[in-house]
């Protein structure tokens, strides 16, 4: 099968989040089930900073016309092998005007969404129909176009309107980001009227590229069984309920649960922490190394002198260290982990090390947090992919209290390092984690810890209950061994995938 994969991000081209994740590995898996993938996506700044001149080559020209404009994209094709991880060809969408500037793919400097993000989207998604109705030269025609989030969703609309169109997904990452824009930008794009309306883009009189993907596409999928339940429900749909309903009813709604990529994530390879370690016996105590590089990288970095950081870390060692890293956002539960710190702080003998940006207010409490307990909790406000590996290496347990969480990548990395995870009974996290309960830990199933109310009370209560266990070090290897041996990579999802791609019609 020949697919194209069309997406707003993807590692280690370009990541905010899990899309990146999901969209450069997923891809890898279909090719090793043997099938052809191309995947597509904005010629970011950032994207053709990092590649040398050499490993991409322009293989096709196309015109599209909107907002007054015609955009001349080049499509730049990234030779296979060039990147590594990175097994198929990768095209991508080259229009300056609308996608060579620094930075985020969807935010400016100072935070807010670039003004044209709509247009800019808009556009990419006419560029993956031309590609993907095989109209930009390149010989290439997909029997399967899998779009993701809003940023695509205008892709399955607009072949919904072609002839002899290849058959369309759309899978949903993250319901809360609907790509809402006013109803002028439609009529601007001059795109065609029968997009329109309720059973089209309309939402509420707005024009909403996610409802275009849900309501056209030929299947709508989402990345865990438990989201696409929660999806059919008002509280997790924003007002697109009726239309997932309806998907559902038409049995064209599937929940498929994301894998983790192993050459990524894996503590038995990973070239970014210190020590490698694996669940095999003894091996797991090669942890212990990558927790004391951590807790001396982070004294480092707040800039203390390492004699001084060294002495400190002696004192944490045998102390539970949690760790914490993503979106610094209400989805992810962040009011509730801010409101019971300095409770945890005086009542336990917990370490806390916060990796994340976000939300500013709360970027500032985990600062302040920080500032005012030196000595047990770390935070680094920013972005580092490799300091990201070193806190799943060098943590005890991993906290990850989201409101919602549509599938959560951060909890599966944890498993495989031996950091149980501490989850709100959600979304992916409900579908990845079993919860150590007495049953369960006898059973040899408990993989970490799980609450059931996203209040603080349940939250702060598991903690404790983590950190009792944690005191148990055969119980709590037990646990760790049970996650590691988890198999968490993409083989059977993307099987599930092709299976989807094959029931289409
Ligand atoms: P989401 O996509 O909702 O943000 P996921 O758990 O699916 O959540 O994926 C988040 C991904 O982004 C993970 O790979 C995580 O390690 C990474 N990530 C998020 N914030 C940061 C950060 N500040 N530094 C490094 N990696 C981060
Ligand atoms: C979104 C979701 C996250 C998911 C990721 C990849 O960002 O918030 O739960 O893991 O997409 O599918």
């Amino acid at each position: 099968m020949k697919i194209l994969f069309a997406s707003s991000e993807a590692h280690p081209f370009i990541k905010t989040g899990g899309l990146a994740d999901v969209s450069g590995s997923l891809p890898n898996a279909l090719v090793a089930l043997k099938h052809k993938v191309r995947l597509v996506l904005p010629a970011y700044q950032a994207v053709l900073k990092k590649l040398p001149a050499k490993e991409i080559k322009k293989v096709a020209e196309v015109s599209v016309s909107g907002c007054g404009k015609t955009y001349s994209a080049q499509v730049l094709q990234v030779k296979v092998g060039a990147v590594k991880g990175i097994d198929f060809p990768v095209w991508l969408v080259d229009i300056p005007e609308l996608f060579d500037r620094p930075g985020n793919p969807y935010l400016a400097a100072d935070g807010t969404d670039w003004w044209d993000n709509g247009e800019r989207f808009a556009i990419f998604s006419m560029v993956v129909n031309e590609l993907a109705m095989n109209r930009a030269g390149l010989k290439w025609q997909p029997d399967v176009v899998h779009a993701n989030d809003w940023q695509t969703g205008l892709v399955p609309a607009l072949l919904s309107l072609e002839e002899d169109a290849p058959k369309t997904v759309f899978t949903i990452h993250n319901m809360a980001y609907p790509g809402n824009f006013p109803k002028s930008l439609f009529d601007s794009l001059r795109l065609p009227w029968q997009l329109w309306g309720m059973e089209g883009a309309e939402f509420y009189g707005h024009f909403s590229m996610l409802k275009a993907g849900l309501i056209k596409a030929d299947w709508v999928s989402t990345v865990s069984p438990t989201y696409a339940k929660e999806i059919c429900f008002p509280e997790f749909a924003y007002g697109l309920e009726g239309v997932l309903q309806k998907r559902e009813i038409e049995g064209r709604l599937t929940g498929i649960i994301n894998g983790i990529d192993e050459h990524v994530w894996n503590p038995a390879t990973d070239n970014l922490i210190v020590q490698n370690y694996s669940a095999k016996k003894g091996r797991i105590a090669g942890k212990l190394a990558n927790k004391k590089a951590l807790l001396s990288e982070l004294c480092i970095l707040r800039g203390e002198k390492e004699k001084k950081s060294l002495e400190r870390l002696s004192s944490c060692m045998d102390k539970p260290l949690i760790g914490l890293v993503g979106r610094l956002v209400e989805q992810k539960g962040m009011d509730l982990v801010l409101e019971i710190m300095p409770e945890l702080i005086q009542q336990t003998n917990a370490n806390f090390v916060i990796v994340g940006t976000g939300d500013k207010v709360f970027e500032a409490q985990v600062r302040t947090l920080s500032q005012k307990y030196p000595h047990r909790v770390w935070a680094f406000i920013g972005y580092s992919e490799s300091l990201a590996h070193r806190v799943e290496a060098g943590a005890d347990m991993f906290l990850m209290p989201s409101r919602f969480e549509p599938c959560g990548l951060n909890q599966m990395y944890s498993l495989a390092y031996g950091t149980p995870p501490i989850v709100h009974h959600t979304g992916g996290l409900a579908d990845s984690v079993v919860n150590a309960t007495d049953e369960n830990i006898k059973a040899g199933t408990a993989t970490g810890f799980v609450f059931y109310d996203p209040s603080r009370h349940a939250l702060k209560s598991t903690i404790l209950h983590a950190l009792h266990l944690f005191g148990k070090r055969r119980t709590w290897q037990k646990i760790q061994k049970t996650g590691m041996e988890l198999s968490l990579d993409w083989k059977h999802s993307a099987k599930k995938y092709i299976e989807l791609y094959s029931e289409i019609k």
